[in-house]
């Protein structure tokens, strides 16, 4: 069973960025984290501030062009790769990126999952992004059991 709690607000995007550097502690190879959300609920926002905490310099660039855009040390303290389904138009194609091939060794963090099947990450702690009404973003996790010690982030 995976457990859902009470939304997180994260009022403003420098909440976004710290919410993001708070997961970066706690963060190993192996988790995969979804993040589901409207266009410009600060999906990306939040990897900006993971990445960052992991190590990256510099801005983190969308991968909505790339699709998969992979770090590595020494540019981040762990393997991450950052996966943007956005322009996915068929599950199938899903399967071609390739992004089990080595996701044991690696953080994967994956945005737009609502392109992929359901059920395709099992363990993924999967985040949702919502716009509130003053302009802030709510934040509701399913945190399965890889992710229960772990959460809430503290
Ligand atoms: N907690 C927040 N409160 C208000 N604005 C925020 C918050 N977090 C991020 N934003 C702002 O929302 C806008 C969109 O952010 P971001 O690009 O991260 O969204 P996204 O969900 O990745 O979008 P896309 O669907 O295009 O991938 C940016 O201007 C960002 O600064
Ligand atoms: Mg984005």
């Amino acid at each position: 069973m995976n457990g859902h709690n009470d939304p997180v607000v994260l009022t403003d995007p420098d909440a976004s960025d710290r919410f993001g550097a708070a997961l970066a502690k706690l963060v190993v190879p192996g988790d995969v984290i979804t993040l589901a959300g409207p266009l410009g609920a600060g999906k990306t926002s939040i990897v900006r501030g993971l990445l960052a905490a992991l190590g990256l310099a510099g801005e983190a660039p969308s991968p909505s062009f790339a699709i998969v855009q992979p770090y590595a040390p020494p540019d981040t303290i762990l393997p991450v790769l950052h996966v943007d389904l956005y322009r996915i138009d068929d599950p199938n194609e899903i399967a071609e990126l390739g992004l089990d091939d080595a996701a044991a060794e690696q953080l994967t963090i994956v945005e737009w999952p609502e392109r992929a099947p359901a059920g395709y990450w099992p363990d993924a702690l999967a985040l949702t992004l919502s716009f509130t009404a003053d302009g802030g973003r709510a934040l509701t996790a399913l945190v399965p059991a890889p992710w229960r010690a772990r959460w809430p982030l503290k």
